[in-house]
């Protein structure tokens, strides 16, 4: 492919010990311009930030997409890519190497190696920020990869990195670049299958398997991010009566009916009705789907008189900006609210937020209170469960933490 020489290809099944001669590629820019910022960004990079924002910038001398040295005096404070309209013009990638292909395929393989040592077939093998490839993630499912690109500089190196993962031994590759943060950048949008011809694959999760559809379905196909809570959850499949709500297509239901407990999918989006039942299908699920808004569908069934034995909340972020911060905080506490109603004495709730403005401590208080209100009390198993490890928190970033996971005994 002319950018990478590698001399052994690593596959999956096999840990691939992978050395790479580095060559300039043909086409791609090397150059490097420079671009200054005051202090303020020179503490916040020194502190680990690979964020410089517009105003913490001096000077620059590069174009659109340029790899740039990050001076501050005559200090060299790292490299990234310079992005002429985004709010944070430039995304630190490396704080010593100046050579942007270096610095990608290097890490991509180290990472390949780390995230292999935590799961062997689906896991986020690029979490971006959380993983030091600022804008970059990457998903493998098995066979099929899908990877977003949210960095101006980085889209010259799609095609390449689209390579590097067929020669990890992933043969289809989807381009999952359809989301709006990318205007912000200046970039289209895009999807598609950019090698190979499979979008839809199987995959293995504790004791149960999903259909992932990776083209057409949220985000990247699955939540990858819950993979432990749901794994966990399956210590709970010894119920006979299951709710899960904003269930996507299938993932808390799934492996909490796999011992023949009936389970309800609560889900608005008609989209995903049909990988949901196949997915029930998979894995003899037995139960129904109750398609519609949550919050008038749990009403729904407490008018019914309804009563289960485990609830899953797992809703999309509620907070959208600091505008709605207090409003999401309240839709929160409802949902939670009539989840707790809805379970029997001794019944467990698994709640789950992925608004990350809301810190772990809020979101206990939230559902501490939601259970006060119908006079119940909650006991947690475990603390406050977070995220898989394949998405990793890189501390001077927190907005790589962001999901909180409460299983609780409500009695
Ligand atoms: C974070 S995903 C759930 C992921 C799922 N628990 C899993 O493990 O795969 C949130 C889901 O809620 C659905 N949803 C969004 N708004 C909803 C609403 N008002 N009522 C019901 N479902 C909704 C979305 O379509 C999406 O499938």
């Amino acid at each position: 492919m002319g950018l990478l020489n590698p001399t052994r290809f690593g596959v999956i099944g096999t840990e691939p010990h992978i050395q790479y001669n580095f060559s300039h590629p043909k086409g791609l820019k090397t150059m490097t311009g420079v671009v200054e910022v005051n202090d303020v960004a020179a503490r916040e990079i020194q502190r680990g930030s690979l964020h410089v924002f517009a105003q913490n910038i001096l000077s620059v001398r590069a174009t659109n997409g340029e790899w740039v040295e990050v001076r501050h005096g005559e200090e060299t404070l790292g490299y990234g890519f310079y992005s002429r309209l985004s709010s944070i013009p430039v995304k630190i990638f490396s704080r010593n190497e100046g050579n942007p292909e270096e610095v990608i395929f290097r890490r991509l393989e180290g990472l390949w190696r780390e995230k292999r040592r935590l799961y062997s077939e689906s896991f986020r093998w690029v979490f971006a920020e959380g993983d030091l490839l600022p804008g970059l993630i990457i998903d493998v499912f098995g066979d099929v990869a899908a990877f977003r690109v949210n960095v101006f500089g980085l889209e010259q190196f799609k095609e390449q990195i689209a390579d590097f993962i067929v020669e990890m031994g992933v043969e289809n590759v989807v381009e999952r670049n359809d989301f709006t943060a990318r205007e912000r950048e200046g970039l289209p949008k895009k999807k598609g299958v950019i090698r190979g011809r499979k979008y839809r694959t199987q995959i293995e999760e504790g004791s149960v398997s999903f259909v992932v559809d990776v083209l057409h379905g949220q985000k990247t196909g699955f939540y990858l991010d819950q993979r432990e809570n749901r794994i966990f959850s399956e210590r709970f499949s010894d119920a006979e009566k299951v709710l899960d709500v904003y269930s996507y297509t299938g993932g808390f239901g799934i492996h909490l009916g796999k011992d023949g407990a009936e389970v309800h999918f609560v889900e608005l989006g008609k989209d995903v009705i049909n990988l949901l039942r196949a997915n029930m299908k998979l894995n003899n699920i037995h139960g129904r789907i109750l398609p519609g808004d949550a919050i008038d569908v749990l009403k729904g069934l407490l008018r019914r008189g309804e009563k289960y034995d485990v609830i899953s909340l797992d809703p999309p972020a509620l907070v959208k900006g600091r505008g709605n911060l207090e409003a999401a905080k309240k839709a929160y506490f409802l949902v939670n609210r009539l989840a707790i109603k809805l379970l029997r004495s001794g019944g467990i709730l698994l709640t789950s937020s992925c608004s990350q403005p809301i810190t772990p401590k809020e979101f206990l208080g939230i559902v501490r209170g939601a259970a006060l209100k119908e006079g119940r009390r909650i006991r947690l198993v475990g603390g406050i469960r977070s995220q898989s490890g394949d998405h990793t928190y890189y501390p001077p970033h927190p907005e790589t933490s962001y999901l909180k996971h409460i299983v609780a005994v409500v009695e």
